[in-house]
């Protein structure tokens, strides 16, 4: 399950591949240029970014806002994202999915690479504090207390809100099995939003009810 963010790491190191990918992210960027200006923006001042706290993060980024997340873009399934790196987390029992195992890396607390290492200061900022159960299997079917969620043409499960975003869910690598909440099903990395929180949705309270029903 974790073979693609190693290979994201090699991928890394190849110097034509990162070639190619710069084109793809510079055309990406084209549609998702969203990070921009966030705090998931680590390129430095010097390079149009705002990441004053972070100095391996910035050295990782230089002038490019994706690269620190993306290594590249390719075809189908999660391979899609090549990750950045994986930032020093290993998978626990309640974190096992690549796409949380992913945020994790960094919300830990320490952000580890080959590099060098970067803190997060804020204890608030870790994801050990963060109390919402993580990867939870979602009652898709509908179940007291709950809404239930539909399946996308693509073949995801997601949940409806109010203000026409789904929540996304996510099965380990097979697709029959059952679709849980991460890190992702709430939070869009791309999008800071107007809570400032990277939520999906436009605010924090009315979340909550999104899934859960009265
Ligand atoms: C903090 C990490 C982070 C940064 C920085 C970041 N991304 Fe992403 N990106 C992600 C994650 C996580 C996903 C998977 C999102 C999902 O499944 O909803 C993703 C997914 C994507 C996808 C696939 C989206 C899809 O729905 O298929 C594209 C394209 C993308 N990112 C482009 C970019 C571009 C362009 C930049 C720079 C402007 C960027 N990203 C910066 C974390 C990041
Ligand atoms: C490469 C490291 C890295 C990765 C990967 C990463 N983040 Fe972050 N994230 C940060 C840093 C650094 C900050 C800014 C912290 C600060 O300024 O103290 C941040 C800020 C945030 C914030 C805003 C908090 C606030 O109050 O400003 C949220 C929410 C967040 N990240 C969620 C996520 C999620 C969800 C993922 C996975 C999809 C993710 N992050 C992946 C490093 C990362
Ligand atoms: C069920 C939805 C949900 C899930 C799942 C979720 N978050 Fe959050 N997250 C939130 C909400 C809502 C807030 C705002 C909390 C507040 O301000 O009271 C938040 C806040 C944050 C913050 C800002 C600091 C803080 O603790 O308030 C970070 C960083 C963050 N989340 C990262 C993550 C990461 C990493 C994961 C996965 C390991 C994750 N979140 C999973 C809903 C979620
Ligand atoms: C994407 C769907 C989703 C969202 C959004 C969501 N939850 Fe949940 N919540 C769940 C699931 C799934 C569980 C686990 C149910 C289970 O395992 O029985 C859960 C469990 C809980 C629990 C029980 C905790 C425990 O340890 O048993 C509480 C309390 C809770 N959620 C509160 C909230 C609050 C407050 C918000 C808004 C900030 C929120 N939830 C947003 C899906 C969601």
């Amino acid at each position: 399950m974790r073979s693609f963010l190693l290979s994201g790491r090699r991928m890394g190191l190849n110097a034509a591949a990162l070639c190619v990918c710069l084109v793809v992210l510079a055309l990406a960027g084209a549609a998702f240029a969203r990070t921009e200006g966030t705090p998931h923006d680590f390129r430095s001042p010097a390079n149009g970014g705002k990441n004053e706290h972070f100095p391996n993060l910035a050295r990782i980024a230089g002038s490019s806002p994706c690269k620190v997340c993306h290594v590249t873009f390719s075809a189908g399934g999660r391979n899609k994202y090549m990750w950045g790196d994986d930032y020093g987390w290993q998978p626990t029992k309640e974190i096992t999915l690549p796409e949380s195992v992913f945020c994790s890396g960094c919300h830990d607390g320490q952000i580890v690479t080959k590099t060098g290492a970067d803190i997060i200061p804020d204890a608030a900022m870790m994801v050990k504090n963060h109390k919402h159960p993580m990867e939870s299997v979602y009652p898709v079917g509908g179940k007291k207390g709950f809404r239930a969620g539909f399946r996308e043409k693509s073949g995801r499960w997601v949940i409806p809100t109010k203000w026409n975003v789904a929540l996304p869910l996510y099965a380990g690598e097979d697709d029959e099995e059952a679709p849980r909440i991460t890190c992702l099903t709430c939070h869009n990395p791309h999008e800071f939003g107007k809570e400032g929180l990277f939520l999906r949705v436009p605010s924090k309270v009315e979340l909550c009810a999104s899934c859960h029903a009265p």
